[in-house]
């Protein structure tokens, strides 16, 4: 078998992270336990969540890794001998290797957690010092997949500088200032030297070495200036702080990428951190905001919830064909952006009133996006003059992207009642026909 095939290859977005197969091209698709089980995870909901991804038809559209995140191993340290981590006997009876054969018998890969540090958030054994090792013990079991987070680093790889982050320092700064920092980095500072990227890079290179794909998700919560490195370290790269199962902290996530979107093209993806429809205080419009935005912006779609009891509607959310076509175009790789903020002034930095109108190109045309931020009905206007891939035609075709159904020719643009935290969305494909204009407007 071929070794996997590293390249660091001058793509437009700077130097990407390119491994065999495309795998990384596109952003991920797949599930992970975090969101729905947190801690108490163990093969048996490992494999419930891959066979339902199964039978839902998640994996027929596209969804393929089934990702375990922490607390899968024995708490108390490594296998004394060989210094492996220990998969806990109790947690997966068959070892993680058992999991992977099942998991991979479905047609599915299989992802695991780990952390750049001693210790993983929960306090489970970690990577660090141990990265050569560890890679070669994923590649062996058939892991597909690591997702490295950033917890328990020893304090001599702290980093030199403090970076700022626009979650914790509210707002990004005209001419990158960052009020109230301690210790800036000097301006023009390369975040690729810092101890971070390090620390991820060691894992990448031991992962590239192992005679195996394995996808790499760095999970530094948007911290040292991850969107300026993540590119040439990992396919994909966490943005902010965790997601939790409410509207606030979702829409919070949503204006912090909207500024950060300049990094997103082939082969390197921010993650806005893994789905939670079907969680918590999420409404329906709001799973389908999330749902929306998430694969506009090109971030992996990690599916967090337990599938068993998700309903219908929500399914149809996680596998609407026209969002998950725009997140998997292999032919343009950027993202949908804002071209218009809405309730407030374009390019505001806020929380609850992020920008509001959105488009993208794709191969089977425009992506816009029109959301309602306000806490009751409000009207959303579209108009095609505004959104810059239109600029140039009054009459397009349209696609309502949640009912499937054409709109024909649509002149001008669309205003619409949405409701709440909703999202409506169109494909915008061809311009009507010029004969078609000619014979509307023909004088009677
Ligand atoms: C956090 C990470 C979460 C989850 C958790 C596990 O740092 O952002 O997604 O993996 O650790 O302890």
């Amino acid at each position: 078998m071929l070794f996997t095939l590293l390249a660091l290859a001058a793509l437009p977005g700077g130097n990407a992270l390119l491994l065999r197969d495309n795998v990384g091209r596109l952003p991920a698709l797949g599930w992970n336990s975090w969101n729905a089980y947190h801690c108490d995870v163990d093969e048996s909901k490992i494999m419930a969540a891959a066979n339902q991804v199964v039978k839902l038809g998640l994996k027929d559209v596209g969804y393929e890794y089934i990702n375990i995140d922490d607390c899968w191993s024995v708490k108390s340290g490594r296998n004394r001998t060989t210094q492996e981590i220990i998969p806990d006997p109790i947690r997966f009876p068959s070892g993680i290797s058992g999991t992977a054969k099942k998991i991979h018998a479905l047609g599915l890969k299989i992802g695991i957690y780990s952390s750049a540090g001693t210790g993983t958030c929960a306090g489970y054994p970690a990577s660090m010092d141990y990265e050569a090792l560890d890679a070669a013990t994923f590649a062996n079991w058939g892991i597909d997949y690591l997702k490295y987070d950033n917890c328990f680093v020893p304090q001599e790889w702290n980093d030199q500088y403090s970076a700022c982050v626009p979650e914790l320092s509210g707002g990004p700064y005209p001419n990158g200032t960052c009020p109230n920092l301690a210790n800036p980095a000097p301006e023009g500072y390369d975040w690729s030297e810092s101890n971070s990227t390090k620390r991820y890079n060691i894992m990448r290179d031991a992962l590239l070495a192992q005679n195996r794909t394995i996808q790499y998700a760095v999970c530094n919560w948007g911290l040292a200036g991850v969107n300026s490195w993540g590119n040439g370290t990992a396919s994909s790269w966490r943005s902010t702080g965790d997601i939790e199962q409410n509207w606030g902290r979702t829409v919070e996530i949503l204006n912090m990428n909207s500024f950060a979107l300049n990094s997103v093209d082939f082969w390197g993806h921010n993650d806005a951190d893994m789905l939670e429809v079907g969680n918590g205080e999420l409404t329906d419009a709001e799973c389908r905001s999330h749902f929306a935005f998430w694969a506009a912006m090109k971030s992996p779609l990690i599916v967090g919830t337990d599938l068993s009891v998700l309903k219908k509607s929500l399914v149809d959310v996680l596998k609407n064909k026209f969002l998950l076509a725009f997140n998997q175009d292999d032919v343009f790789g950027k993202p949908a952006t804002p071209y218009k903020w809405g309730t407030n002034p374009d390019w505001t930095f806020n929380a609850t009133n992020p920008a509001e109108y959105w488009s993208g190109k794709s191969k089977e045309g425009t992506l816009v996006l029109a959301f309602n931020s306000l806490s009751a009905n409000a009207t959303t206007e579209i108009k095609w003059s505004e959104v810059p891939e239109l600029k140039g035609g009054d009459r397009w075709m349209v696609t309502d992207i949640w009912s499937g159904k054409s709109l024909g020719c649509v002149k001008g643009g669309i205003n619409e009642t949405v409701q709440s935290h909703d999202t409506v969305g169109y494909m915008i494909g061809e311009q009507c026909g010029k004969g078609y204009m000619r014979i509307k407007n023909r004088p009677q």
